[in-house]
């Protein structure tokens, strides 16, 4: 499986690529500072990065009540709240004060003030355009995918600017609260693509079944966020090869009741979609 890195990422492309000899790509935004755009690209490259997946629906942060409701912060602040939390849970403090601090590692030579939403409210670029994926194709000779795509127009543009895949995904529905689901927008998207560029879907696959619907639909493939950071918080490196043995048996036993042997055969026609009497 690819491994995608974010670039807020908590352990830097550089500590990663000497773990993981395998395919892995590079989540970017574009910044205000073009320069710095450019040397994460060099150093992604440089890792041994195949891949950048520049992620479009992030203008701003989306408006997350319940990290400030919970005192959620990067790093993590000690409040009353957390610390009483904390207590209640003595393997994740010792956990905490044991292991690295948690904050963005590919940025460790820039001074980070207000945690890391604040971060991105003052370095994410609010005026980005399609003229700055045009930027980046060029910057980029590697293959490029573009992420948080929800309307066949914005996928037949990733295609006119070259893009190798159109990254279905409304973020999690973690942006923009009322966002369509991922998965209600991929067949438009996959017509209006026409085969020009890959597609990978993301957002709440959390079954293998999910994934059987989605490349029913369409795609070519998922990427899971949650669905392994549940294992991961739930079991560490056990709990991930443990998210992802579910996902792949659940996968292979949904196949196999829907008389499906190839992922080739996962067609539209599985899928029956309740209409509204
Ligand atoms: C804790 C968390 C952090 C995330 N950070 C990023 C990020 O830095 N860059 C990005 O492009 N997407 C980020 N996402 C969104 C994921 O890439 C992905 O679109 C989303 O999680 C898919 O939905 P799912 O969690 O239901 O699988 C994040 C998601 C979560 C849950």
């Amino acid at each position: 499986m690819p491994y995608a890195c974010s670039t807020l990422a908590s352990t830097s492309v550089e500590d990663i690529a000497a773990v993981n000899p395998g395919t892995k790509w590079f989540q970017v935004y574009v910044w205000r500072d073009r320069a710095l755009v450019k040397e994460m690209l060099g150093r992604a490259k440089a890792a041994g990065f195949g891949a950048i997946l520049l992620t479009v629906d992030v203008p701003v942060g989306g408006n997350r009540e319940r990290d400030g409701a919970n005192d959620f912060t990067i790093p993590p602040k000690v409040t009353w709240r957390t610390a009483t939390q904390a207590l209640a849970a003595p393997g994740y403090l010792w956990d905490l004060m044991t292991t690295p601090e948690i904050r963005p590692a590919n940025f460790v030579h820039m001074k980070i003030d207000g945690g890391l939403i604040g971060f991105i409210n003052t370095q994410f670029d609010r005026t980005v355009t399609w003229d700055d994926a045009r930027w980046l194709r060029e910057a980029w000779d590697g293959k490029l995918a573009i992420k948080g795509i929800v309307t066949p127009e914005d996928a037949q543009r990733c295609v006119a600017i070259g893009a190798d895949a159109v990254w279905v995904s409304n973020h999690g529905g973690r942006q923009l609260d009322t966002a369509p689901a991922s998965i209600d927008t991929l067949p438009g998207i996959v017509d209006a693509v026409a085969g020009n560029a890959e597609i990978v879907l993301d957002g709440g696959v959390r079954r293998g079944s999910d994934i059987v619907k989605a490349l029913a639909l369409g795609a070519n493939a998922v990427a899971l966020g949650r669905a392994y950071l549940y294992g991961l918080g739930a079991g560490g490196e056990r709990g991930v090869r443990r998210a992802l043995e579910i996902m792949d048996s659940e996968l292979r036993r949904t196949m196999a009741l829907c008389g499906r042997s190839r992922l080739s055969a996962l067609t539209r026609d599985l899928i029956f979609k309740r209409t509204l009497p």
